[in-house]
């Protein structure tokens, strides 16, 4: 099992499978955003050998996210073969959900657990403004199609904009009274050239609990008040869903992140808030053997940051989140 020197087991890599998008957040890319050139990304074979060594690290996890990861027309393929490595136990993916209604079902005959879908607001020319061009319809259709395919519990992400969609949050908490569904708020996280745009428009979660219960009722903890992975959760009373705020700003969670993420272009990220990253791509190009490589990893591993400095105003820089993965 690989371990960090904090002692924390790590067994859940992200893996980003492209930078690109066929969407553009307004706070996850500029709308002029420059993509890295195909071959600077992992290539299928690539992909493979790597995720393997993983598995082999006793990595039993696994989440594919992008850019946009359905955006890859291997997908698929890359389900098939991370749900058959030994060990795997779960791979999910996190999506925009616009190509779900015809890959839903590939998806989910290829190994594929549960998607976690992007849906940033429930009113179609909101989502439109947040995603520079998105068709929210589009959106319905690949959720119904996930949970047809069994791609289920489907977890909605929604990231909250102040003075954007900040008047929906209770709408989204509400979806969850009558769908089985976990719609998570996710804090604004500071990255890369989205930075000053994420730190001037965040709305916290305590602030967006108030608001619901205002709005509404308030949200009951569930679990106590403690963690279900990275989210806190809380639930209506009689609801048929739960909802969940992921609050890595606010209220980091350090001593339970047991995850590493591999970006597109073959780089080992060790904590998504801080910039330190090792790169796997240019030596497995070089020739290095895959003992080489999974030494490399584990050493890697080791090295993970306790948490990230966004409380000392240190913000990571060499890159957005398009380009990371979530
Ligand atoms: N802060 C928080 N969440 C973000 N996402 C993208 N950019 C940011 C950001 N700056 C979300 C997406 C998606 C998930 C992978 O991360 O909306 O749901
Ligand atoms: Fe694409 Fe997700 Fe970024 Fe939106 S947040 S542009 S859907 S990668």
């Amino acid at each position: 099992m690989a371990a960090d020197v904090f002692g924390r087991t790590l067994n859940y890599l992200r893996v980003s499978l492209t930078d690109r998008c066929n969407l553009r957040c307004i706070y996850c890319m500029p709308e002029q955003m420059n993509f890295k050139p195909r071959e600077a990304l992992l290539q299928t074979n690539e992909l493979f050998l790597l995720t393997r060594l993983f598995a082999e690290l006793g990595f039993s996890k696994f989440r594919l996210t992008g850019g946009e990861p359905t955006v890859r027309r291997d997908i698929v393929e890359i389900v098939r073969h991370a749900a058959q490595l030994p060990g795997v136990r779960e791979v999910s993916m996190t999506t925009n959900g616009l190509r779900l209604k015809t890959l839903a079902e590939p998806l989910a005959e290829a190994g594929l657990k549960r998607v976690n879908i992007s849906l940033d607001s429930p009113d179609p020319k909101q989502f439109r403004e947040i995603t520079r061009q998105g068709n929210i319809s589009k959106v319905w259709q690949g959720i119904e199609a996930a949970e047809r395919a069994g791609l289920t519990p489907i977890k909605l992400n929604a990231v909250i904009i102040r003075g954007c969609n900040d008047d929906m949050i209770t709408d989204l908490a509400k979806l969850t009274l009558i769908h089985p569904w976990q719609v998570r708020f996710i804090e604004l996280m500071p990255l890369g050239e989205m930075a000053p745009f994420a730190q001037h428009y965040l709305v916290s979660e305590h602030e967006m609990r108030k608001r619901i219960a205002a709005q509404y009722i308030p949200l009951e903890p569930l679990n106590d008040g403690n963690l279900d992975g990275e989210a806190r959760l809380y639930r209506f009373p009689g609801a048929l869903g739960t909802v969940g705020f992921i609050s890595s700003v606010s209220q980091p969670f350090y001593a339970s992140c047991n995850r590493i993420r591999l970006t597109a272009d073959g780089v080992l990220r060790l904590c998504l808030l801080q910039d330190q990253e090792v790169d796997l791509l240019s030596p497995l190009r070089a020739g290095a053997s895959q003992e080489e490589l999974s030494q490399m990893i584990i050493e890697a591993l080791r090295r993970k940051p306790w948490g990230h400095n966004l409380h000392h105003n240190v913000v990571p820089v060499s890159r957005m989140m398009s380009q990371i993965g979530g």
